[in-house]
This record gives C-alpha cells, structure tokens and sequence, in this order.
C-alpha cells in the first residue's frame, strides 16, 4: 500500500501540492496542513456493487414520522422520513433552535422519542427555553456537547433516538479531522458521519446550519446536496413573521411555505396567511396598490406602495425595500416612454408592504399601479387587486397561478381584478358581481384614473 501526501486548507478546503503559509484559494494564513492518505490500488478501489431489482428493494425503516402538526406535516410531505437527513438553514436569532424545540414538544406528545443535541446552548439554557415555550413536563430529552463522538454514542444506544436535532453543525467537531469546528473539513467529516448514521439506523436527523452573510448555508455547498431536504428560515428581528420555506426536498413537494408568527410563548403557525401581511393598510391613500402575490403553492394578499415625488438632486432617487431595485428601475423606463411620462424629474420609492422580500414577476402590474397611483396622487379603486408581469413593451404577459390568484381573489372579496388578458376566458363568466378587468397594455392603466 503505498502512502500518499497532499495538503489542504482547514478553512475553504482548497488542496494544494506542497505546504504553503498562506492558502491561494481564501487567502488565509497558517490554514494549509498536511494530510494523509493510504492510497488504495486501484482494485481495491473498485466499487463491488451488483444492480439489484428496484421490485425486490425494502423500504423497511423508510416510514413517516408524524410531528403532531397537520400544518407541519404537510409543509413537509407526510411529516419526517425515517432515516433522512434535514437541513435547517437561517441567520442568527430568527427562531431556527425556538422552532425546532417546539417541534421536539409536539414529536415527543406523538410518542416519539426525540433528542435534542446542542453544541450552542447549555442544559440550564435549553431548560429556561423550554420552561418559556411552556414545554414543562414532557420528558424533553437534551445533550449538550460539541463532540461527533457523543452524538454518534447517543445514535447507538440500545433506545435510540427516532429523531435528533444537533444545533448545530458549525458547532461540532471530529476528533478524526484537523481544523477548527465550523471548518469546511469539519462540516463535511461530521456531516458525512451523521448521515451514515441516519441512513443505517433509520433515524430522522434534523442539522442546523448557520447562514453566511450573503446569505449561503455556511460551509461547503457540499453540504447541501449531501442532506435529503433543505429548510430555510427567513425573518428579521424588525417583524414578527417568520417564513419556513422547503429549498429541497426528496421525499415531498417543494415550494411550500409555513409562514410563522413569533411570539413571547415561541413560534405560532399562521394557519391562513392570505391577507396576514396586510396588517393596517389603508386603501384610501394614493400610492398603495393590492397584489395578489405568488408564495411557493400559495396566494397572499400582499400591499405595493410608492411615492413619487418631485426631485430636487441632481440624479434622481430610485429605492425599492423588499425587491429588486433593478425591477424597479426597469418598470420605471417602461412608464415613462410607453406611458410618456417625465419620472426624469421624480424621486421614486417602492416598498412592499408588512416587511416581506419577494421575486415575483406578478408585482410587476401592482407596481406600475401604485407608482400610477402616487404620480397622479388618486387613490386607486377599493377593493381592486392586480398581477401580471410587464414586458419591456408595455405588453402585460399572463404569469403562473393565474387561476390559483383568481380563486383567491374572488374568495377574499376583492374585485375588480384587474390582471393579464388572455390568462383565462372563463373569469369573467364565472365571478358574477365582480368585475374583471383583463388588460393587455400598460396603457389601459390609465383608464383606472380617467375620471
Ligand atoms: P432562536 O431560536 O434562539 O434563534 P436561532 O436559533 O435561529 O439563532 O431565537 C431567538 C429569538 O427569538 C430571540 O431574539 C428571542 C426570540 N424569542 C421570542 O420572541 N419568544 C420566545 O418564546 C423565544 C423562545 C424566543
Ligand atoms: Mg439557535
């Protein structure tokens, strides 16, 4: 057996030929170590398998566990999958250990027996969280370690475990593998090490997984292919609402969203989130415009403001809170030559209502009304909901959920409807008493402000 050499950086992972002081790859110093491997010969390399009949195959230990909550359920499929690995991925302080400690309360009530593994929290702390979110007397099992060893110790017990949660992953360390915890090295070794664990044992394993500023998953990207299904928590400390959105899901649908609510006593589900983030909207005032927006399988209520004002610098101000400015900036041009316009000489803020972040083309439409709305200072119709995206030629293009939107729409009461022509023939004979206005240019807008 012959011994190979290579070297490699504790921090991004980047290997190198020989040892160097400073890593190419991340710039870091003192990071590059030398590791070493027993190559194997190519033989032993070789992997042995033989096909086996997809008929023939057990799903023996690939079972639903229930977490005691419809809404959780399906959000997630039919629950949690024996034997599957979750990545639960959000920035610090948004509710990703509150969420998961509730989750473990209700787990525990299904006769499950979760244990709760951190690496951040000591057992005194993990108790006062508990005793907050009113989890007294429920047996909660707790770990608290930054050790793989223990946690593969705590798998391997005669009563394992059925789920455990180890918040989090940037916390734990091998004692096989060189580099600080929360290294690339590390993340992969333990990450790799649970996921074995999981897949031999049956056992559902739910990882934490800190975000980055930009907004990744820490760690390698690895990581995320390496898991069956990525949960991404989304909130800031400046709102109450919380958004869990399913990135990737082997075992159910993704594009679902739980929208959550916190509160002094923990996370709450928002059962109907449709008009949760219209909280306080007045539809008197100009500028304010009600789209009905597209979230994962979902149809929210959603409030577009903007204020169009005249401007007084030499450049003027184009801001946009909660979607891209580009958009803004490119809806803006569309108006001003199609419509003819002067939004040269005007500041324009655009903001969506209730704190939320979206991508959604559907805005589009709303957007072009309210900035309409505000130019002309003339409060659009009440009770009127728009979406549609815009093209650069002023054409309003029909978007996904059409029907899904409509439905929701006609179900809340709003009309008129004012969305893409052509999305579907059969809106306006089966909404009696509501009016559909179906346009297919920004130019009917305007009609909106004839008098
Ligand atoms: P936490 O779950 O610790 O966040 P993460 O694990 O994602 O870092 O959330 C902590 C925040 O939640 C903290 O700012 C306080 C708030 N919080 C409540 O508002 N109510 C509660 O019942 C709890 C437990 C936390
Ligand atoms: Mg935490």
């Amino acid at each position: 057996m012959k011994h190979k050499r290579h070297f490699e950086c504790r921090e991004c992972g980047a290997r190198t030929a020989q040892w160097q002081g400073q890593c190419p790859t991340c710039g870091q110093w003192g990071t590059i170590a030398e590791i070493s491997q027993e190559a194997k010969s190519a033989s032993e390399a070789a992997p042995a398998g033989r096909p086996a009949s997809l008929d023939q195959v057990s799903i023996q230990g690939r079972e639903w566990i229930s977490t005691g909550s419809a809404a959780v359920d399906a959000f997630l499929g039919q629950g949690l999958m024996q034997g599957s690995v979750l990545l639960m991925g959000g920035a610090p302080g948004v509710g990703k250990s509150t969420f998961l400690l509730q989750l473990m309360g209700s787990l525990e009530q299904q006769g499950c027996r979760p244990v709760y593994i951190s690496g951040e929290e000591s057992l005194p702390q993990l108790k006062q969280r508990a005793d907050r979110l009113g989890l007294q007397g429920r047996g909660i099992l707790a770990l608290s370690s930054t050790r793989l060893a223990d946690v593969l110790a705590c798998l391997s017990q005669d009563r394992a475990p059925e789920v455990i949660i180890v918040d989090s992953i940037q916390t734990m360390t091998s004692e096989e593998c060189e580099g600080g915890a929360g290294s690339v090295s590390q993340v992969r070794t333990v990450a790799a090490a649970l996921i074995e664990a999981a897949k031999t044992r049956g056992i559902c394993v739910i990882l934490v997984g800190h975000i980055t500023k930009d907004g990744q998953i820490a760690g390698p990207k690895l990581l995320e292919h390496m898991v069956d299904s990525v949960l991404a928590m989304e909130g800031d400390g400046n709102n109450d609402f919380r958004i869990l959105r399913v990135v990737k899901n082997r075992y159910g649908p993704t594009s679902n969203i739980l929208v959550l609510k916190m509160v002094h006593k923990g996370l709450q589900i928002v059962h109907d989130p449709s008009t949760f983030f219209l909280r306080a909207r007045d539809a008197s005032l100009s500028g304010s415009a009600l789209v009905m927006a597209l979230e994962g399988q979902r149809a929210l209520a959603v409030e577009v403001q903007a204020l169009v004002t005249e401007s007084f610098g030499p450049m003027p101000k184009r801001t946009s809170v909660g979607f891209d400015s580009n958009r803004l900036n490119l809806l803006l041009a569309i108006v001003e030559k199609r419509l003819q316009l002067r939004l040269g000489a005007m500041d324009v803020y655009a903001k969506i209502g209730g704190g939320l972040k979206m991508e959604e083309p559907g805005l589009d439409l709303g957007l072009v009304a309210a900035v309409l709305s505000s130019y002309y200072d003339r409060p659009l119709p009440e009770g009127a909901v728009f979406w549609g995206e815009v093209d650069l030629s002023g054409q309003i293009r029909p978007i996904a959920g059409h029907d899904l939107r409509r439905r929701q729409a006609a179900s809340l009461g709003y009309h008129p409807v004012v969305c893409p022509a052509g999305g579907d023939r059969s809106s306006q004979a089966s909404s009696p008493g509501r009016t559909t206005l179906p346009i297919a240019n920004i130019r009917d807008m305007t009609r909106l402000f004839s008098p």
